[in-house]
């Protein structure tokens, strides 16, 4: 096991700077995601990591030591990406052992550590098999039982399920995290899908445009997003944004006859002072319909209400746009109902730089 640290690590591919200083520590132990839009310098930074890529400048240190020049059969890694390749012409017991037979170990030893890590994927039955014969899913599993068979320090994943059908994907993606969590190797994990990263993580590193935008456990990403784009990224659907425009007494939402106001929607102080251009930041699951007059937001009308799986959500319109919200009154509820804005699920945004704004930071 160890523990990784990235200082200011930097890798630039002729001008472009596809991981711009990146500063962070993975704890021992640790289950690490990366998550970002494509082309983030996620896949970058792990092969950064591994040593597959050099860093332009900074360091990547190992326990304290730096492992810069190291090839990445100095660094005792492990790596399985997307498309997985095992060899064909070998057994899965083959397979798995490989790594273990190219470096000369002893038999028992082999043997031991086979029954082991098939114990641990539950793979005693596939033994004997060739790849071809397997769906998918249980290939990615060999592929992992491969890579942790050797006790790497380190498990470096990219994308591992993504080619997996949509069905098998859940249920990877559960012993995937519990597998991590009994073998208690430091893994950096990486995917462009929230909900992947939201489910496994210890923490999360959000990405964006080659930069670390966020650093925190699920929760409080979720929950106290850094700016806009954390705001959007994480969470489906995607959290809604309302132009705010300061007014006698409130902040009206732009385009709209609606003005947010200390009363009755519970608006903080500050924002109300507030010198800044504003943006309001609430996500679909903190707007909800209620039944009385006196609600919240009560003067947006809604436009459609619909059902996916046993969810029902509606939409709204401000001005042209459209923003959702989640009807939790359940089937049987009669009218419409009016649009009721949870004060508790407030955010908001400094319009020019899209950093949030928390009343402690009041202007
Ligand atoms: N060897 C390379 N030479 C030149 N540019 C590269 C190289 N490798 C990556 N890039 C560029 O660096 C940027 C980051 O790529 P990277 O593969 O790290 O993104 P990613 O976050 O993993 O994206 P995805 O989610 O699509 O896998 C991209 O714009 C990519 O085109
Ligand atoms: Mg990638």
């Amino acid at each position: 096991m160890a523990e990784i640290e990235l200082k200011n690590l930097s890798v630039e591919f002729g001008a472009f700077k596809a991981v711009d200083d990146v500063s962070l520590t993975v704890k021992d132990g640790e289950f690490v995601v990366y998550l970002g839009p494509s082309g983030c310098g996620k896949t970058t930074t792990l092969r950064c990591i591994a040593g597959l890529v050099k860093a332009t400048s900074g360091d990547v240190l190992f326990d304290g030591r730096r492992v810069n020049e190291l090839s990445p059969s100095e660094r005792n890694i492990a790596m399985v990406f997307q498309f997985v390749s095992l060899y064909p012409h070998l057994t899965i017991r083959e397979n798995i052992a490989f790594p273990l037979k190219a470096r000369g170990t002893p038999r028992a030893e082999i043997a031991r550590k086979l029954e082991w890590v098939t114990g641990v994927f539950k793979l005693g039955d596939e033994l004997n098999r060739y790849p071809a014969a397997l769906p998918p899913g249980a290939r990615q599993k060999v592929a992992l039982a491969r890579a942790v068979i050797r006790n790497p320090a380190v498990l470096l994943l990219d994308e591992p399920l993504s080619a997996i059908d949509e069905q098998f994907r859940e249920e990877m993606r559960w012993e995937l995290g519990h597998l991590q969590r009994q073998l208690g190797v430091t893994t950096i994990y990486v995917t462009h899908d929230q909900r992947e990263a939201m489910s496994l993580a210890d923490r999360i590193v959000l990405m964006n445009n080659s930069r670390i935008v966020q650093v925190g456990d699920p929760d409080s990403i979720f929950l106290q997003p850094v700016d806009i784009f954390a705001g959007q990224f994480i969470g489906s659907p995607s959290m809604n944004l309302i132009d705010l425009v300061p007014v006698d007494g409130g902040l009206r939402l732009a385009d709209s006859g609606v003005t947010l106001t200390a009363q009755r929607h519970s608006l903080p102080d500050w924002a109300l002072k507030s010198r800044r251009k504003l943006k309001l930041g609430i996500r679909p699951l903190n707007v909800h319909l209620v039944e009385d007059e006196t609600g919240a937001g009560s003067d947006i009308a809604v436009d459609d209400v619909f059902s996916v799986g046993r969810e029902r959500f509606f939409t709204f319109r401000i001005g042209d746009t459209i923003h959702q919200g989640v009807d939790k009154r359940g089937k049987r509820a009669a009218g419409e109902g009016r649009v009721h804005f949870d004060p508790d699920g407030l955010l908001f945004f400094d319009a020019e730089t899209g950093r949030r704004v928390v009343a402690e930071e009041r202007p």
